[in-house]
């Protein structure tokens, strides 16, 4: 599939992606500027709703003002919810204050919960107005690159606990998304790379074209229209296809977990810390998954050459080696982190593998003992 000649040919303006998902079907609005209509845009789907705006710190210092004075111009009662920025947020204790400020300001079911920020704001205010008054409406606005191409879509969410990331949430679908692609002009680079990382995913997974645009155009993409809004197009456009799929992950929705096991891992082991974002662990791990894949003889070694190449060119780290202040664990115990990641049955862990660039797969049975023999190597090289 060649992906250029859609944006060639598409009219300027927002494009809209539709998941569907029966009755709970919605629009991804995508395009520069659309956060300008927001209020318009919610007013018409949810006539008369309050909202509950749920930011943190840093997205409320750079735009705020501008989403909040276009829902005033449409008309729409809100209050504003601000949290601290960071994955600390993803909590019980902030979980909690969101859940008492929602219901302090008499937010009622038919009212909706924006979610106005990165993934951690996506993740914690969708589980909020999943569980809020048993459940109500849920707008996303995502901020970075990440949350517009991967986190914001798909109805995912949840906090961290002791025992691991995302362990408590639920699924909760948002009535519409607002991908606003001028708001990431502002984004520091290693920000905007991380996202860039899960765009290179969806090219990985299962569309060798878009791949092949991705490492003409990348740069192009960083500076903006209309190379960006056609990346986040053809990323919503996957992820709406796997997710109505297969909403709940029972199958193929886990090929968007590409690189995920191994990238999980790295992020454990570096603490969640700045060291690693998710994002950087995400291109770690898809490189792991294209030479484990190679080690097992299922792919061709040039296509793991050509992603290195590629990550590299653009900034992203690519080898545990990569990692500053290392991860402070050997083979074994990276795999034993895998296994905590996704459940381990009789020594076997499943991962997504592939066959090369756009032939990613599911596959459930990989002894444990291949991987850590594979860490190994992939550590000492
Ligand atoms: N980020 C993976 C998923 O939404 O399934």
């Amino acid at each position: 599939m060649t992906t250029a000649p859609a944006m060639a040919s598409r009219p300027q303006g927002p494009a809209t992606v539709r998941v569907e998902l029966g009755e709970r079907s919605y629009d991804i609005i995508i395009g520069r500027g659309v956060i300008e209509g927001a209020g318009e845009e919610i007013a018409r789907r949810l006539p008369g709703a309050r909202l509950a705006v749920v930011t943190d710190q840093t997205v409320a210092d750079r735009h705020l003002k501008h989403l909040t004075q276009n829902l005033t111009a449409a008309g729409i009662d809100f209050v504003t919810i601000v949290v601290p920025p960071g994955e600390s947020s993803k909590s019980f204790p902030v979980l909690e204050q969101v859940l008492d400020q929602v219901l302090a300001a008499r937010i009622e079911r038919r009212d909706a919960i924006l979610a106005f920020g990165g993934g951690v704001v996506g993740d914690l205010a969708g589980f909020a107005s999943g569980v809020a008054l048993r459940g109500m409406h849920l707008i996303q606005v995502p901020t970075t690159l990440l949350a517009q191409v991967d986190s914001s879509v798909g109805g995912k969410t949840g906090i961290n606990t002791q025992r691991g990331k995302n362990l408590v949430g639920v699924f909760q679908q948002p009535d519409l998304v607002l991908a606003d692609a001028g708001i990431l002009d502002s984004l520091p680079p290693r920000t905007f790379n991380a996202g860039y990382a899960e765009v290179v995913k969806y090219g990985l997974i299962g569309d060798a074209g878009f791949y092949d645009w991705l490492e003409g155009n990348w740069r192009a993409i960083a500076a903006g229209w209309p190379e960006r809004e056609h990346a986040i197009e053809v990323s919503c456009r996957a992820k709406a296809a796997t997710v109505a799929a297969d909403e709940r992950e029972s199958g193929a929705r886990a090929l968007l977990n590409f690189g995920h096991t191994f990238g999980h891992a790295l992020e454990a082991a570096t603490g969640y810390s700045d060291r690693l974002v998710h994002g950087e662990a995400v291109a770690i791990g898809m490189v792991l998954a294209h030479e484990f894949s190679v080690r097992l003889g299922l792919a061709p070694a040039a296509d793991t050459a050509r992603l290195v190449a590629h990550l590299r060119e653009v900034g992203l780290p690519t080898r545990i080696a990569a990692i500053p202040g290392g991860v402070g664990r050997d083979a074994e115990g990276l795999v034993a982190l895998m296994a905590q990641d996704k459940k381990v049955s009789r020594g076997k862990l499943t991962f997504i593998l592939t066959r090369g660039i756009g032939e990613a797969f599911i596959a459930p049975d990989i002894q444990a003992d291949d991987v850590t023999v594979f860490m190994k190597d992939h550590m000492a090289g």
